[in-house]
This record gives structure tokens, C-alpha cells and sequence, in this order.
């Protein structure tokens, strides 16, 4: 590590999280990047980010091929092509597997937004992948995602999280790989996921304390809208910035259910109109419309409106498609 130091914890847990730019990631959709028939239909998709994938959707025996593949999407002009305000992400293989150096200098030459890191498990992790990119020149926008997938991830969400409060730092969001934390745990696959819940949860407040993203995990069967249209609903309510997904018949849905509503729209205007007023610009806390509300509620405030701004730009106005 760079010298690294933690800024984290001078005044404890949830400090805010308004220096982060603001992105919609309401439905991030998964590509194997081996799969140019998908490839090839993502300018007309109406996710919010794509991640194309070298690591578990592409197997060992295609995985130079998907990196090929890879480059040439980025090189060929139909990566710049895609709809503007469309993240792009890439999902590498482990450092610590075969193919993860090669994949992480094509990736960076890719120029996404962000590269995801599978399979993290401690800080050393994220530090890894960091000091790679410093040794290329990496842009400092260059962002880094993680899959928080097995029980150690698990265990050291808070610790891998706090990466993100580190001088010079990149991470950025977190994912849960459900279907991998059910496989290393044997934790059954019900409807609702009550015994999944309790890790997700614990993840969610992870990414919460150090003021980074998080998104809920696949929905593996496609056809199934209902269940998927529920499970968005669970995952919004328990607190996910999105759902990642594999097929774009996945991608309505999730922008329905982590989008945006006027209500919600129309509450924020009037808390950042109240804070604005004259009277009102020096105080800590206000009362509008027989509520409470403290500057705490300013601040999500304004991330939302920011929020709804960057979906409307893309479509149109509407804020759930
Ligand atoms: N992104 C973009 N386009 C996709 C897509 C995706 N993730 N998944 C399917 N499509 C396209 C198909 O190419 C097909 O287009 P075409 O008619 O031009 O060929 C169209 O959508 C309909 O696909 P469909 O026939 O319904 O599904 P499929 O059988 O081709 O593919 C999966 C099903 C699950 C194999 C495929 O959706 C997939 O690979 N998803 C991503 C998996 C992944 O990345 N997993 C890793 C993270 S868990
Ligand atoms: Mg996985």
C-alpha cells in the first residue's frame, strides 16, 4: 500500500456522504463479454450500468477470447456510442486467479467508469487492485466496484467498506453476490430470503457507514416478473441503490422500483425550498408542514433531486423507465 492512512473515524460512523458524485444505479445489467449478440444491443437498453464480465459468466477455456472481445467493444468506438450518462463497468477475474493481472491492465486500457473486483474479502483486496492502477496512471476517476460474495466478504464488509474513506481512494459501490453466498453458506434460495436477509442487511450498513453505494443481487429466473417485481420491492426497501441483473427484460422492473416518484421528488423540492428561505438559512432544524427537519434531511435531499436530474436528463423526464 501507498502509504495509505484512514480518515475514517474522526466522529464515528455515518459521516455524510454529499462529496460522492451523485449516479442513478437503479438496474446494472450484466454482459458476458464473450456474448457480442449482447453486447451489440446495449446502446438501445435503458439501464442505468452495464457490467460487462470476464469472470464467472465466461468460462475458463473463452477467457482470452473474452478479453478480445472486450478490447475491441472499447476500441472499435461502440463502447463511446453508448447512451450518454449509461455507466460502463468490468468485471474482472481475481487477482489471485490466472487471469487477473492480464484482465486488469485490459480493463484499464478500456477506460471504463469503474472496474469490479470479485470475490473481496479484506482491504488488502481493494489496496491490491489500487496499487496496480497507480503503477498504469490510472485516472483518478477511475472508480472500483465490489462483489461482497462469500462469508469472510461478509465478516469484513465494515473494514472493506472503510477502504473508501483512504486518501487517493476509488472504491466506490458494493454488490452482493447472492447467489454465490448461497452456494459457500448452503443458506436456502426461498422467496422473501429470510435467512438471507440478516447478511444483506449487514452489508447494506457497510456500504452505508462510509457513504459508498450498494446493490442487491441477481434474480436468476427471467421469466418470472412477479417474483422479480417483488424482490425489487424488498430489495428498495431495505435500503439497495439498485438490482443488478442478468437479462434486459430485467431492466423495467428495476427501474420502476428504485426510481424516483413525485412524491418523493416534490417532498425534497419543498425541504431544500425551506432550508433556502431567509429566515431559515442559519438553522439546524425547521418545521415544514408539521414535520421535523434537520439538515440531515437537506442533504438527502438534494441528492435526490440531483438524482432525479441525471434519470430525467436521460429519459426524457420520466423518472421510472
Ligand atoms: N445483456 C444484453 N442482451 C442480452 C442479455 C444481457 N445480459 N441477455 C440476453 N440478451 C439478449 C439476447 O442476446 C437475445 O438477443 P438476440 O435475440 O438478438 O439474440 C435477447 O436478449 C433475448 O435473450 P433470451 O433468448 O431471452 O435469453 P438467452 O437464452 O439468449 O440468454 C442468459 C439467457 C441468462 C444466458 C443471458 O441472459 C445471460 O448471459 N445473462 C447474463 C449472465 C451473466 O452475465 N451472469 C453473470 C452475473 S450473475
Ligand atoms: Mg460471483
Amino acid at each position: 500500500m501507498h502509504g495509505r492512512t484512514a480518515e475514517g473515524n474522526k466522529s464515528g460512523m455515518n459521516q455524510s456522504s454529499s462529496s460522492r458524485p451523485v449516479r442513478p444505479r437503479r438496474s446494472v445489467l450484466y454482459l458476458p463479454a464473450n456474448n457480442s449478440r449482447a453486447l451489440d444491443k446495449l446502446p438501445g437498453l435503458a439501464c442505468d450500468s452495464a457490467v460487462i464480465d470476464l469472470e464467472d459468466s465466461v468460462a475458463p477455456g473463452a477467457k482470452a477470447e473474452a478479453r478480445e472481445n472486450l478490447r475491441r467493444f472499447f476500441a472499435d468506438g461502440r463502447a463511446q456510442s453508448l447512451p450518454a450518462g449509461m455507466e460502463t463497468v468490468i468485471r474482472i477475474n481475481s487477482l489471485s486467479s490466472p487471469w487477473g493481472s492480464e484482465d486488469l491492465l485490459a480493463a484499464r486500457g478500456c477506460k471504463p467508469d469503474a472496474i469490479l473486483i470479485p470475490k473481496v474479502e479484506a482491504p488488502e483486496d481493494i489496496a491490491a487492485v489500487e496499487d496496480a492502477l497507480e503503477q498504469t496512471d490510472a485516472p483518478a476517476s477511475l472508480r472500483l466496484w465490489a462483489m461482497i460474495e462469500t462469508p469472510r466478504g461478509v465478516m469484513n464488509a465494515g473494514l472493506i467498506a472503510r477502504m473508501a474513506r483512504t486518501d487517493g481512494a476509488r472504491l466506490d459501490c458494493f454488490i452482493t453476490g447472492t447467489n454465490d453466498l448461497m452456494k459457500e453458506t448452503g443458506v436456502a434460495a426461498l422467496p422473501g430470503r429470510p435467512w438471507l436477509a440478516p447478511w444483506l442487511m449487514q452489508i447494506v450498513l457497510a456500504a452505508r457507514t462510509y457513504g459508498i453505494d450498494v446493490l442487491d443481487g441477481v434474480f436468476n429466473d427471467f421469466r418470472d416478473e412477479a417474483g422479480l417485481i417483488r424482490e425489487c420491492g424488498d430489495g428498495q426497501a431495505m435500503g439497495f441503490d439498485g438490482k443488478t441483473l442478468i437479462h434486459p427484460s430485467q431492466i423495467g422492473p428495476a427501474n420502476s422500483a428504485f426510481g424516483i416518484s413525485p412524491e418523493r421528488l416534490a417532498e425534497a423540492r419543498a425541504i431544500a425550498e425551506a432550508f433556502a428561505m431567509p429566515d431559515n438559512q442559519g438553522r439546524g432544524v425547521i418545521s415544514l408542514d408539521g414535520k421535523m427537519v434537520e439538515r440531515l434531511h437537506l442533504d438527502m435531499a438534494e441528492r435526490l433531486i440531483e438524482k432525479a436530474a441525471r434519470i430525467s436528463a436521460r429519459h426524457g423526464g420520466d423518472l421510472t423507465t
